[in-house]
């Protein structure tokens, strides 16, 4: 056998570039763009802590929120949820220990009273409830504080920037 008689083997081709084409992307709507603006108060022996379990996890969850660390739940009133959403919050979590497991024996259940004045002041004022939420989220729950988190981001975006907010000064 000659070496000319072996058969060669084709070239391969690099494939045409000009001929793929990359999928269109989809103009961006006005609720992909922006991100909201939550304040969580959290109680520092449960919800505080069950956000700390989230970030040693390394639990993915959106990242749109500001923490505001007080010692019970119990401590949370209007004023303060007020505040956040004329300081240009768009969404209020507060959140705290499971029932039976507060610090201090029945705070939480001072929240829940708290809260129901604080949705009544809210919806005086003409925002939407689903700006509010309350949570017991303990210091194991990583998962579900993330999950809250993402909830209520999403629920929160879906309705744009609240009313309340502080108009930004050009110039
Ligand atoms: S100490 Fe956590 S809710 Fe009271």
């Amino acid at each position: 056998m000659t070496p000319t008689s072996q058969k060669k083997t084709p070239k391969r081709t690099p494939p045409n570039k000009k001929t793929k084409k990359a999928p269109a992307k989809a103009s961006p709507k006005a609720s992909d763009t922006w991100d909201p603006n939550i304040v969580v108060f959290a109680c520092n022996w449960c919800s505080y802590a069950g956000a700390d379990t989230a970030g040693v996890s390394r639990i993915q969850h959106q990242p749109h929120f500001r923490m505001i660390r007080v010692m019970c739940s119990g401590r949370i009133q209007p004023g303060f949820v007020l505040r956040a959403f004329e300081k240009g919050a768009d969404g209020v979590l507060v959140s705290g220990c499971h029932f039976g497991d507060c610090h201090y024996i029945f705070g939480n259940e001072r929240a829940v009273e708290q809260f129901e004045k604080t949705k009544n002041v809210v919806r005086l004022l003409g925002l939407e409830e689903e700006r509010l939420r309350l949570e017991w989220i303990s210091a194991a729950e990583g998962v579900r504080f993330a999950k809250v988190i993402n909830e209520f981001t999403d629920q929160v975006r879906a309705l744009g920037p609240s009313r309340l907010r502080p108009k930004r000064q050009t110039g």
